[in-house]
Parts: C-alpha cells; sequence; structure tokens
C-alpha cells in the first residue's frame, strides 16, 4: 500500500522543508468569543430545572397577567445571568410574535453602579431619555411610570447583582419598584432580582423582601462532571478539534468544583490555558497550561482585589510590607505607628486606632494579611500580622500607585 501523503518522506534537502516548517500552524482557538464569561450559548447544560422555573413564572406575561416578582440567589458562576437572560430572550421574541406589548429589560446593577443609573437604564428601554445626571431621583422614578402608562405596557425587569446596589445604597429603589403596581392598570413592573451574595435577603425590609421574594429560586454550585459537560460544549464551538482531550477538560472541571463549583472559574481555566498553549505553539492544550492558567488567573485575581483598595487600606498594606522587608515582626500596635508615619510622609490625614484596626480585618478577609491573637502575659493581647502572598507581587501592586510608589522604591532599594 502507498504511504500516505502526510507520512510521506521527502528526504534530506528537501527545498520546500524550511518554508513549510516556518509557517505557524493552525490556530488552537478557532472561536475565542464562545470562551468569553459574557457569550450566552443557546443551550444550558444542567439548568433545565431552573429555565422551566423562571420560564413558570414569567408565564402570566404572555397571557395579560403581571408575573410575580422573582429573587433569584446562588453563588457565582452558577448560571444565573445565563438562566435569565436566555429565558428573557425566548419570552420577548414570543411577545413581539404574539403582538404583546410586554417589555423585557435587563440591568446589571453593579456595572450601572448607582440608583439613579439603574433608574435611568429601565427609562431608557422604554425610550425614555434620561440626562446623565442632574434629576432627582424622584423625577426619574415618575417619568418610569409615566411612560408605561403611556404604553399601557407591562415591563419584566431583570436587576442583576442586585446585591450590590442594596449594600451600597440600601433597598429603596427596590422598595419604590414593588410597590408602584396599581392593581387596575395593566402598566405594571415584574421583578426579576438576582444576587451572587446568599445573604442578601437580612439587608432587605421585610416588606420589601415579601414583595420581592414573591417567589425563590436557589442556584447550587455545579458538580465536577456538570462542568465537564459545559465545559465540553464550550470547548467543541472554541477549540480546534483535536486540541484538548477529555483528561484535560475532567482537570478544569475538577479545580474548579473544588473551588465552589463555579462555571465561569472553569471557562476562564480552559480559556487562559488554551491562551497559554496558543502562545507556545503547542499542538494541544497540556496539563502544563493548565497549572500555568491556574497561577495566571490567581495573580490576576489578586491584582484586581488590590488595585481597587482605597487609599487608607494601601497605606496600611505598605505598613505591613515595610515590616515584612526589614523582617520585623508585626503586631497591631508597631502596624498602626509606622501607618501614622507613613501618613506623614505621604500628606494624609492618619484614621484612629480603631478604623485602622478594621481595615486590617478587611484585608484579612480579602486574603492578603492574615492576623491572630496573640498573648503577651500580663501586657494583654494583641493582634500578630503576617503577608498571606508574596512581596514581591504587593510590591509591583504599590508601585502602581503615584502616591506610594517613590516610598516603595526607596524601600526597595534600602533592603536588597
Ligand atoms: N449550564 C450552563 N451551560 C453552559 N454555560 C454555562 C452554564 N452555566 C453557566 N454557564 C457559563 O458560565 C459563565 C458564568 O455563568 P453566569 O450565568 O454568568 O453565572 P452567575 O450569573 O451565576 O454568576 C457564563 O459564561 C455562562 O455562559
Ligand atoms: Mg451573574
Amino acid at each position: 500500500m502507498e504511504t500516505p501523503l502526510h507520512k510521506k518522506r521527502w528526504g534530506n534537502g528537501d527545498p520546500l522543508h524550511e518554508i513549510i516548517s516556518g509557517l505557524p500552524r493552525q490556530r488552537l482557538i478557532v472561536n475565542s468569543v464562545a470562551l468569553r464569561a459574557d457569550y450566552l450559548p443557546s443551550s444550558l447544560p444542567h439548568r433545565w430545572d431552573h429555565i422551566r422555573r423562571v420560564g413558570q413564572v414569567l408565564a402570566p406575561c404572555l397571557g395579560n397577567g403581571r408575573p410575580s416578582n422573582v429573587l433569584i440567589y446562588g453563588k457565582t458562576g452558577t448560571g444565573k445571568t445565563a438562566v435569565v437572560k436566555h429565558v428573557l430572550e425566548r419570552f420577548s421574541a414570543e411577545a413581539v410574535r404574539r403582538g404583546l406589548r410586554s417589555q423585557f429589560t435587563y440591568v446589571n446593577c453593579r456595572i450601572a453602579g448607582t440608583e439613579y443609573r439603574v433608574l435611568s437604564e429601565l427609562c431608557s428601554s422604554l425610550g425614555v431619555r434620561v440626562p446623565f445626571t442632574g434629576l432627582s431621583k424622584a423625577e426619574v422614578f415618575s417619568r418610569l411610570r409615566s411612560s408605561l402608562q403611556g404604553l399601557g405596557s407591562l415591563m419584566v425587569a431583570c436587576l442583576d447583582e442586585v446585591d450590590v446596589l442594596v449594600k451600597g445604597f440600601g433597598d429603596d429603589v427596590l422598595y419604590e419598584l414593588t410597590r408602584s403596581n396599581d392593581a387596575s392598570s395593566p402598566a405594571q413592573i415584574s421583578l426579576i432580582g438576582i444576587s451572587n451574595d446568599l445573604t442578601f435577603k437580612e439587608q432587605l425590609d421585610p416588606r420589601v423582601l415579601s414583595s420581592l421574594g414573591e417567589e425563590e429560586i436557589v442556584f447550587h454550585p455545579y458538580t465536577a462532571p456538570e462542568l465537564v459537560d459545559i465545559l465540553r460544549e464550550r470547548a467543541e464551538m472554541a477549540l480546534r478539534k483535536d486540541a484538548i482531550r477529555s483528561d484535560i477538560i475532567n482537570l478544569c472541571a475538577a479545580l474548579a468544583a473544588a473551588e465552589h463549583g463555579d462555571a465561569r472559574r472553569a471557562l476562564d481555566l480552559l480559556r487562559v490555558a488554551a491562551e497559554v498553549a496558543e502562545r507556545e505553539g503547542a499542538d494541544a492544550v497540556e496539563v502544563k497550561h493548565v497549572r500555568a492558567a491556574q497561577g495566571l488567573i490567581e495573580r490576576g485575581r489578586i491584582h484586581e482585589a488590590l488595585s481597587s483598595l482605597p487609599i487608607h487600606s494601601r497605606v496600611v498594606l505598605l505598613s505591613a510590607f515595610s515590616m515584612a522587608k526589614k523582617k520585623e515582626a508585626l503586631t497591631s500596635g508597631v502596624l498602626y505607628t509606622t501607618y501614622r508615619s507613613l501618613c506623614g510622609r505621604v500628606g494624609l490625614e492618619p484614621l484612629t486606632d480603631r478604623r485602622v484596626s478594621t481595615l486590617v480585618s478587611e484585608l484579612d478577609m480579602l486574603g492578603v494579611l492574615s492576623c491572630d491573637l496573640v498573648s503577651f502575659g500580663r501586657h494583654g493581647r494583641t493582634r500578630r500580622i503576617r503577608l498571606s502572598i508574596g512581596l514581591e507581587e504587593i510590591g509591583a501592586v504599590l508601585e502602581g500607585d503615584d502616591l506610594l510608589a517613590p516610598i516603595v522604591k526607596e524601600m526597595a532599594s534600602n533592603h536588597t
């Protein structure tokens, strides 16, 4: 039998060898969009029950009733946003087909940022322009109501990551939105509130809770086998056919499941691993690429958390950093003294001991510092504080701060 063409040997001095081998191979990632977190796949494995539940709640909007409000919660990456967007898309297409006036709106409260912006996005989905700033909340609210009245239509509004809004501004807007329905008019609002925070309900006024939580749906974390199915579908869309083996998909799923069953995390791992493999010019994604992706993601996460710290927390961190550089033991007392002197150097008014102590606890929760109470005999107890992440990483972030950079650089030159 003849040797297949791709196995044929062309002999020494093949004049085409250099030209052909110098050409880049076919890319590993053929459709990077399908690996992005905001990509909405048309099928959502292991969420059919949830899709059905949300669909049942919203069903009256395709007749002539007002759907109950619904509160959806579950940890990040459990498919809440994907499920609700999927149902909204389907219902809004069906409403158009039936010639209904129902409006379907999705607002992400974390991205909108303020109550005003949330309300103005609701308005603009009805075609009402609201200036960027300047109106009172009550005015925006009344424009929303009157345009809804004018249209005589029902509005199904999803407020995603509504816990962030409530944490920042309280639940006034929710209160207004939930109690504004006039049963005699077709112009009504149904709310879908989504929260990543499981304790969110405790932050709501009982009246808001009883109205927003007319229905409740909980999204549980994905198991490793469920994540495997999700990843497999996305990998098929995104990667070249033979670019990934099932054991690599299993690894990504297992790592994400061990964390908290977060599909976003699993997809991030897959995407970053594929990017690393592609950059290396590898033929397929291997275990080492997944390990590298883990490191990159972890560093990205810390960097993000640190970069958004308020200035006083940064100075606290710088104080801990400077003591660690000098290899000196750090207690809360020493930390506070160092903090005060650093505040003096950069011209900041120092906060009180107690406030700083709260900031230290926050940094502890972020996983940047770790504190434990130690006893000093009759001198009582104090907190011993240690850095939980590498000096270099902290240094790099602090150097990105214009105000603190000169001090960080000086410390680096003194102690190396
Ligand atoms: N069942 C599923 N099937 C396919 N992809 C999913 C599924 N659940 C979540 N995803 C994907 O995982 C990522 C995170 O999901 P998302 O809905 O944003 O989670 P949440 O809103 O709960 O934080 C998105 O890219 C989404 O497309
Ligand atoms: Mg979400």
